[in-house]
């Protein structure tokens, strides 16, 4: 398996991508740090877009003295956020003249809810995925890949007949901050099998590298990638209807957030219920006054 991933490896080792402008998410450590590295030796401004500002900045600095290039800055990046989402968008649009490759990389491995109320894992990992049967994966981090592996099959649809496409991968299993969430014995338990079964952030980066980088890969745009090579799916990971519907309820889901965050004049509804960007009314349990009291209180 490491022997294929190295001779890849040495295929692209030429591949130049001056004048570029890439876009790595969560690339402060890890597969991102190291798949940023690589795209700025090969002469992309890189664009490290990650949400903490010192930890960023000395990945950049790393990132500068290993490549010899200045053309690696940092753009805060919160994917827990969209209003960071948001204005991370406007500050791209508005001070980068192209870009060429968004590196969906950034990841998590916890349970939670985000700011505005998604799940922490299913949306701060857009375009990655881990096979959909792979045994070691929770019932609810297996159905986010899934849906990262569903997502990305209607993108291509939608994106076809333009010039962009898009590919979803499963890294391989990687030796890096990942797990830095989870309870310190099961780290413990964990060790010996990361320092020797797990892959470094080099070898983590490669399948990633490949889908940037090789030629000839947009016939399988909206494909599912690891270890470098296109992969087959279960049908369920195939499933057009299926896939369609994750996405309008994406869309959906989304715009609600938008609505609530953005719209003016929406202040007297405050503490109410919205879905399809609209104001909502309940059963009279649900607008208990003194359940809601009690429950927030005692
Ligand atoms: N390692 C594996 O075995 C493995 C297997 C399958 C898939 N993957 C996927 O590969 C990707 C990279 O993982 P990794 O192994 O390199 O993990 P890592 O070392 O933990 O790196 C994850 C990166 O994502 C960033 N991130 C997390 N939440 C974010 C948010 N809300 N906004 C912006 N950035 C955020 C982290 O930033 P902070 O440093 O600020 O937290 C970090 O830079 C992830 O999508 C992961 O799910 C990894």
């Amino acid at each position: 398996m490491y022997s294929s991933v190295k001779v890849l490896w040495l295929k692209e080792r030429d591949a130049k991508l001056h004048g570029k402008t890439v876009i790595v998410t969560g690339s402060n450590t890890g597969i991102g740090k190291m798949t940023a590295l690589d795209l700025s030796r090969r002469g992309a401004r890189v664009i490290l877009a990650c949400r903490s500002k010192p930890r960023a900045e000395a990945a950049l600095a790393d990132i500068k003295r290993e490549s010899g290039s200045n053309e690696v800055v940092f753009m805060q990046l919160d994917l827990g956020s969209l209003k960071s989402v948001r204005s991370f968008a406007e500050n791209i649009l508005k001070t980068e003249p192209r870009f060429d490759l968004l590196i969906n990389n950034a990841g998590i491995y916890m349970p939670g809810t985000t700011e505005d109320g998604l799940g922490v894992m299913f949306w701060c990992q857009p375009h990655r995925s881990l096979p959909v049967d792979q045994p070691a994966v929770r019932p609810s981090e297996g159905v986010c890949k899934l849906c990262n592996v569903l997502f990305t099959h209607e993108l291509a649809k939608r994106l076809q007949g333009t010039n962009v496409t898009c590919y979803t991968l499963h890294p391989g299993a990687i030796n890096s901050e990942l797990f830095r969430d989870v309870s310190k014995v099961f780290m413990i338990l964990m060790k010996p099998f990361l320092m020797f079964f797990f892959k470094d952030t080099v070898a983590g980066s490669q399948t990633t590298l490949h889908c940037a980088l090789q030629e000839g890969l947009e016939p399988f745009s909206g494909r599912y990638f690891s270890n470098c090579t296109v992969r087959n799916l279960y049908a369920n990971a195939r499933e057009g209807t299926v896939a369609k519907k994750l996405w309008e309820n994406t869309v959906a889901g989304c715009q609600t957030n938008l609505h609530c965050a953005l719209q003016e004049g929406l202040e007297p509804l405050s503490g109410r219920y919205f879905s399809n960007c609209t104001v909502r009314n309940f059963y009279p349990k649900a607008r208990e006054g003194t359940v809601a009291k009690k429950l927030l209180y005692e």
